[in-house]
């Protein structure tokens, strides 16, 4: 199953052509007989995505409340439009997460430990942090999302590492991460965050998912009793050569340049691809899962 359900879309002529931002629901079909390394069948790249999968729960909600704090500063009602769109997007990759996080439990992941320890400490950050860090953080992270979004769309490869079910999830994520990546950054200019704090902003980012992100990771290879053998080699390096790190590394830079904006960086045209084939253009209702 796919798109169940959409959600009015955001326009605004801050976006390049032919996009808006607009939020829909995916439903999943079965993830009954999706299989324990769904990604390229490695154990240690699906490890290291289920992390990601396990942190954006708690970490999607708190790039929800960061932009929040500043929502009451915009009066246009364009703009306002544009972020209730994001904030809709960013609570339903919540739920799916969740539904996909749950599956994992099967595979003996202890996904109630790891999403307590993500919500601990990105909840005290949220506590502790001055809301134009908050922002920033936010900011820097939607360009990591959305530049994992260039690798995933623009590449047709990709789809001999992924199931078909996980596929068609993490791309629609994708997708909407492409979509909205320039809304938090653009409260920086109203939050009045200049480059020196958007970059220390960043590095706080870095720290923090260097951190929590390789606990987690070790932790899930540590729990998982499947044995590495000599065939994790090809398959790693097979998911390495596939999601091309360097294309990736070089857009994940560009965040540094003084006077970077998202926009900067044109739209993938594996998202035109993903429209044509995904969209019918009517408004869909719930339909049956
Ligand atoms: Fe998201
Ligand atoms: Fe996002």
């Amino acid at each position: 199953m796919t798109i169940t359900r959409t959600f009015p879309k955001a326009e605004s002529d801050k976006l390049p052509e032919g996009i808006s931002i607009q939020p829909r629901k995916f439903t999943f079909g079965s993830l009954e007989s999706e299989p324990k390394y769904w990604l390229g069948n490695s154990k240690i790249a699906t490890h290291f995505e289920n992390m990601f999968s396990l942190a954006i729960p708690p970490g999607e909600r708190f790039f929800i409340r960061s932009v929040q704090r500043y929502e009451d500063q915009i009066t246009d009602p364009e703009h306002k439009g544009l972020i209730k769109a994001f904030i809709l997007q960013e609570g339903l990759h919540r739920s799916a997460h969740n539904e996909f996080n749950s599956s994992l439990e099967k595979h003996g992941v202890n996904v109630e430990r790891e999403t307590t320890f993500f919500e601990k400490y990105i909840g005290f950050a949220e506590r502790h942090m001055p809301s134009k860090i908050m922002l920033g953080v936010t900011a820097f992270a939607e360009h990591l999302t959305a530049t994992g979004a260039h690798s995933l769309l623009d590449n047709p490869r990709q789809a001999e590492l992924y199931s078909p079910e996980t596929l068609k999830f993490w791309q629609w994520h994708a997708v909407e991460e492409l979509e909205h990546r320039a809304v938090a950054f653009d409260l920086l200019k109203v939050a009045k965050i200049g480059y020196f704090s958007r970059v220390f902003s960043a590095l706080v980012s870095i720290y923090a998912l260097i951190l929590f992100g390789t606990i987690v990771f070790l932790r899930l290879m540590r729990d998982d009793p499947t044995k590495l053998t000599r065939k994790e080699i090809p398959n790693l390096l097979n998911v390495l050569r596939i999601m091309g790190v360097w294309p990736t590394t070089k857009m994940f830079l560009q965040y540094f340049k003084p006077g970077f904006h998202p926009w900067d960086i044109a739209p993938p045209q594996g998202l035109e691809n993903w429209y044509a084939s995904n969209e019918t253009g009517d408004e869909l209702t719930d339909t049956p899962a």
